[in-house]
């Protein structure tokens, strides 16, 4: 059985009050107590936690934690990445305990983007705590997606799906530096799915180390959104893009600047894939919107 979800993202920063007043204030998440007191916890959902933030000389993603379903599929994912060539580390009991799982494991995708693998989550159960967000849109679709680069598109697509078990859902065309004769050059950006979320992950190519381009969290709601815009603005937080609506996962959405450079898209109405269908290219990358107006330093 493939990978279920993406469970957890832990970031690195080096401002973590502003991650604590971005997450809380902008994002509307809870902030709840884990076990290292500097470390900074946000609750969406049933899960202990699902984002968490590690005070740090540097900003960086520390971990992309993916929900395998139990120990079985956990040593089966495990030999299928070491026969790879990845080297695998088994998380300790202390790094366990702080995620709340029972057990996982780190190792580099292909692009050197950091990856964790997890069972057995210990859930809260108090009703979560988001008076700003009427509630946020996980169960079997997962905390939402991440983008990352990738130095080898064709790798990292291999991985992510023989190995892995994800699923390619679509495919856009990326122009990329012309051939030395001067034919045109493309390089394809990926989509890929897991569950019934139309994509949990894609992969960009782009040369260099890997890198999340951004993670998207999605609320139930399109007052959701628009509230979250009014609080972008209100905070005077730079908008990336503006509210647009995807062609491929039919997303409404506006993404922002957050902390550190790190990017988040706010999203409703994501597209829930009952039925698998072929693999098709997207021309566009929305129906309407999505302007840039500001670009992240990274
Ligand atoms: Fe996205």
């Amino acid at each position: 059985m493939p990978v279920q979800s993406l469970g957890y993202i832990r970031i690195a920063a080096e401002d973590v009050d502003a991650w604590n007043r971005f997450a809380v204030d902008f994002l509307g998440l809870e902030a709840v107590k884990g076990d290292t007191s500097e470390y900074s916890y946000f609750r969406i959902d049933d899960h202990p936690h699902r984002l968490v933030v590690i005070p740090s000389a540097q900003s960086s993603v520390e971990a992309i934690g993916f929900q395998v379903s139990g120990p079985e599929e956990m040593d089966l994912m495990v030999a299928a990445v070491e026969a790879t060539g990845t080297k695998v580390t088994v998380l300790d009991q202390s790094a366990c305990r702080d995620r709340r799982v029972t057990a996982a494991v780190t190792f580099d995708d292909p692009g050197g983007n950091p990856v964790e693998l997890f069972w057995g989550v210990a859930l809260a159960h108090r009703p979560v705590n988001t008076p700003k967000v009427s509630s946020f849109v996980t169960g079997d679709q997962g905390m939402g997606h991440v983008v990352l680069t990738v130095a080898d598109g064709q790798a990292a697509y291999r991985f992510y799906t023989e190995t892995l078990g994800f699923r390619p859902r679509n495919t856009m065309r990326l122009p990329a530096a012309p051939a030395a004769d001067g034919t045109p050059q493309f390089e394809t950006l990926w989509f890929l799915g897991c569950n019934p979320r139309h994509h949990t992950v894609g992969l960009l190519p782009m040369a260099g180390p890997g890198r999340l381009i951004h993670f998207m969290l999605e609320a139930a709601t399109l007052d959701d959104v628009g509230r979250a815009w009014d609080r972008a603005e209100k905070m005077e937080l730079p908008i990336m893009q503006t509210l647009g609506r995807h062609t491929n996962d039919h997303m409404v959405s506006f993404y922002v600047i957050g902390p550190g450079g790190f990017v988040v898209e706010v999203g409703y109405d994501g597209l829930r894939v009952t039925e698998e269908v072929p693999v098709y290219e997207i021309t566009e990358g929305e129906f309407w919107g999505h302007k840039f107006i500001n670009f992240p330093t990274l």
